[in-house]
Parts: structure tokens; C-alpha cells; sequence
């Protein structure tokens, strides 16, 4: 028998708007129209939605975390499982995020040291250890079709000795997960640009990756409290120091203007929580801005929450509706409203790549943050 064709991991740009760049990632596991919005699926689920609806919505990948799925259900019991793909039901690519950002954020304890980080475990109180070795390992195990390397997220606010420091230990931790890394086809790692809001540490830290040599290119460190046009002074700075050839993204960002401003500027990828955890608190994305569907004024409102959109929430639904779900606590709130705001997610970088293969990028941008401050009437 022959083995399997397995397309090679590559980024190809299809077509180019001021900065902004339309492409096609080819993974192992399905291919990614870029510019894309990757849904967060932290625990092997994208919170309250199947995973062919996740689908329907669009999305090509989704995302997972090595912490959560390290402490629960645990990496070698996935891997026993099929892998997370398998486990998880999603066919498509994933891409996991290597674990010292959702430890700083949620474990006890927190002990960091030049080789890794010591923890214990919010859930159960367990004591746990994370290198870089370990973190590709357990990516590895997951199955992840893009793996993370393993980083220290700076915080902010950090003075430029704090920030150096923070990124240059990231850039040593970067040179091991590319050893540690075992190459398959059609499988990525990609790197993690840091520095904070320091131009000349962003500059070194992108001059390391590229010295070691990655698969694509993460930034991080931004959307973590600096001012909105530090990030995106961070990002113009940045994302030209980058490989044309390689997909660059941006991690943990953000609302749809964020997305937008991003885009303009070169990034290819976006992941949020945004979307989904809105969804659970009511909050719902428009093409007319943000709407909290718990407020009176949708009691008898007969309309669909947003008119120009196509998705089951819009299509089945009236916000008079959704407000009772909400007000009564029903599950299928949440459910409708997480699948409405992914399908806006989805819809909006569609339309930014329709706009970036057309030259239009500016006008779209323009036409959608009108509609969106313009308000809901
Ligand atoms: N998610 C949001 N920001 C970051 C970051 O800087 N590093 C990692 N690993 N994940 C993130
Ligand atoms: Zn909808």
C-alpha cells in the first residue's frame, strides 16, 4: 500500500491590499483561507456548539490549550483517545496554545525559572511542571496541527529591563521547542514574537525567530492592558519584520475593529475568546454594533437580531425571543447567541477577503465600522 498524499504545510498570498495580504494555508488536515478567525475550543469543545456547527459557521480551525487539556482530560489519555481532532470530532486543523499564557492567567502558585514554569492546577489544587520540551510534547500528543512554542506572555505594564528579559527567555525557550519539535508533513510550529511595547525588543525578538526559523509567526504580548495604538504601533512595527512567505497571527485579538486595524497592517490569523464567551453573557455582535439582548427594550421586539445575517439564531428567531431565553435562564440562549456571534466573526473575514481580492479593503473597513457605530436602532 502507499501512504496517503499529505499536503506540505504552506502559505501561499494570493493577492495583496496596501499591507493587508489574502492567502491559502495547506495543513495536513484541511486547508485555511486567510485572513481567518479561529473560534477557541479551550477545553476540546468550542463552548455550547457542536462542532459541524462550528463548521457551518465557516471556521476552518479552532483552537485548544495545552493547560486545561494537560490538567484535564490530561495528554496522554487524548492521545490514547485518537488525539484531540478525533476526541474533539472536529476533522480540521487545531492549533494549541502552548500553556504559560493560560498559566500565568489562571494557575496557583506560579513558580518561574529559566527552564520552565511550576504550578498548581486551578482545578484540583495539583502540582504541575511546564517546559518547552514538555509543552511541544504535550502539543504533540494533542495532535495539534500547529503548535505553539512555549512562551512568557509580558505583562503590562513592564519596564524595558523587565520586557528584555521577559522576551529573551521566551527566544531561548523558542530554540528548544524547535528542537524538541518533531517534524511530520503537513504539521507547523510557529514562534512568538515578544518585547512589549518596545520597538527595538520587538526587533530582536523577530530577528531571533526568523534566525531559528519557524513555520509561521506569531505576535504576542499585545491586548494584555497597553493602549489601543501602542498595539497597533506594535503591529506596523512588526509585521513587516516578518516573512511574506509565512502566515503571521495575532494572538488572543480581538473585537472586529481590532481585527480590521490588524489586517491592514499584515496579519493573517486571529483567535478571541470575544465571540463565544459574549455569547454566554448575552452579548451579541451586529452589523450595527453590540447588543445586549438582557435589556427591555427587546421584550417585544419581533425583529431577528441582526437582518443581514444568515444563521440559525437570525433565521429561526425574534430578539423578543432571545431576551426571554436570557431573562430565563434557558440554555439555548447562550447556544444561539455563541453560534449568531461566530457566524458575524466568520462573515466579517469573509468579507474582508472578497474585499482584499477585489482592492477594496479601505472602503469595506470604512463601510463596516460605520454600521457598527452607527448603533442599533
Ligand atoms: N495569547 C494571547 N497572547 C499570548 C502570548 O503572548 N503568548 C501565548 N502563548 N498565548 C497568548
Ligand atoms: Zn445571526
Amino acid at each position: 500500500m502507499t501512504d496517503p498524499i499529505v499536503p506540505a504545510f504552506r502559505y501561499t498570498r494570493l493577492a495583496t491590499d496596501g499591507a493587508a495580504r489574502l492567502g491559502r494555508v495547506e495543513t495536513a488536515h484541511g486547508a485555511i483561507d486567510t485572513p481567518a478567525f479561529m473560534p477557541v475550543g479551550t477545553a476540546a469543545t468550542v463552548k455550547a456548539m457542536r462542532p459541524e456547527s462550528v463548521a457551518e459557521t465557516g471556521a476552518q480551525i479552532v483552537l485548544g490549550n495545552t493547560y486545561h487539556l494537560m490538567l484535564r482530560p490530561g495528554a496522554e489519555r487524548v492521545a490514547r483517545l485518537g488525539g484531540l481532532r478525533a476526541f474533539m470530532a472536529w476533522p480540521g486543523p487545531v492549533l494549541t496554545d502552548s500553556g504559560g499564557f493560560q498559566v500565568m492567567s489562571l494557575a496557583k502558585l506560579r513558580r518561574l525559572d529559566d527552564d520552565g514554569v511550576t504550578f498548581q492546577s486551578h482545578v484540583d489544587g495539583s502540582r504541575h511542571r511546564l517546559t518547552p520540551e514538555r509543552s511541544v510534547e504535550i502539543q504533540h500528543l494533542l495532535g495539534a496541527t500547529i503548535t505553539m512554542a512555549f512562551d512568557e506572555c509580558t505583562p503590562y505594564p513592564a519596564t524595558e529591563e523587565q520586557a528584555a528579559a521577559s522576551m529573551r527567555l521566551s527566544m531561548r525557550w523558542a530554540g528548544r521547542c524547535r528542537a524538541a519539535f518533531v517534524e511530520r508533513p503537513g504539521h507547523a510550529l510557529f514562534g512568538i514574537v515578544q518585547g512589549g511595547v518596545y520597538p527595538h525588543l520587538r526587533t530582536e525578538s523577530a530577528a531571533a525567530l526568523t534566525g531559528i526559523g519557524f513555520d509561521g509567526y506569531a505576535i504576542g504580548g499585545l491586548a494584555v492592558g497597553e493602549p489601543h495604538d501602542a498595539m497597533l504601533r506594535m503591529l506596523e512595527h512588526t509585521a513587516p519584520l516578518l516573512p511574506d512567505d509565512r502566515p503571521r497571527y495575532l494572538m488572543g485579538v480581538g473585537r472586529p475593529q481590532d481585527i480590521l486595524a490588524a489586517v491592514r497592517r499584515g496579519v493573517d490569523m486571529f483567535d478571541c475568546v470575544m465571540p463565544t464567551r459574549s455569547g454566554r453573557t448575552a452579548q451579541a455582535f451586529t452589523r450595527r454594533g453590540t447588543v445586549n439582548l438582557r435589556n427591555a427594550r427587546h421584550a417585544e421586539d419581533p425583529r431577528p437580531l441582526d437582518e443581514g445575517c444568515s444563521c440559525p439564531c437570525c433565521q429561526g428567531h425574534t430578539r423578543a425571543y432571545l431576551h426571554h431565553l436570557i431573562r430565563a435562564g434557558e440554555i439555548l440562549g447562550p447556544m444561539l447567541l455563541t453560534w449568531h456571534n461566530l457566524q458575524y466573526y466568520q462573515d466579517l473575514m469573509a468579507g474582508i477577503r472578497a474585499a482584499i481580492a477585489e482592492g477594496r479593503l479601505d472602503a469595506f473597513a470604512t463601510a463596516v465600522l460605520a454600521g457598527y457605530e452607527a448603533g442599533d436602532v
